[in-house]
């Protein structure tokens, strides 16, 4: 199958980024274990720190992409507008968290994207992402 992730701002920072909530390791560096552990799955994978182009390239892997991972992460809690595009779209979307974001302040404990989401994980560390695939490989089939 087919996935890309896309992971919202500051998650370029990962491995630098407040490390006591989420680890050491860089995105890039995950990506290689995330890969090898699906092999024979396409995992693609965007990061941008701008809220437009998070809905851009949702709308574009709409007919390219089998179903989205996505981490908008502060964005989460803010964009209606992810939330509508995530709507708009056919493919099955995905929201994971790195942190627990029911455990921590609580404007971080409303997910505009839960709603709209067929899933959500958070708090398993970067380790989110291989459940979501494995979720995903689960319950959704190639038309
Ligand atoms: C996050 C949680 C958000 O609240 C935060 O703004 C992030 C990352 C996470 O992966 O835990 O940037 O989405």
């Amino acid at each position: 199958m087919k996935f890309i992730i896309i992971n919202g701002p500051n998650l370029n920072l990962l491995g630098k980024r407040e490390p006591e909530i989420y680890g050491h390791q860089s995105f890039e560096e995950y990506l290689k274990t995330l890969r090898n552990e699906f092999p024979g799955h396409q995992i693609d994978y965007y990061q941008t720190n701008h809220e437009g182009s998070i809905i851009d390239t949702l709308q574009e892997a709409d007919s390219k992409y089998d179903a989205v991972i996505l981490n908008p992460a502060a964005y989460t809690h803010t964009s209606i507008a992810i939330a509508d595009c995530i709507k708009a779209i056919d493919i099955p979307v995905v929201e994971v968290h790195i942190s627990d974001i029911n455990k921590r302040e609580d404007f971080r404990k409303h997910s505009f994207v839960k709603d709209v989401a067929v899933y959500s994980i958070s708090g398993q560390g970067l380790n989110g992402y291989a459940t979501a695939v494995k979720w995903l490989l689960r319950n959704i089939h190639n038309p």
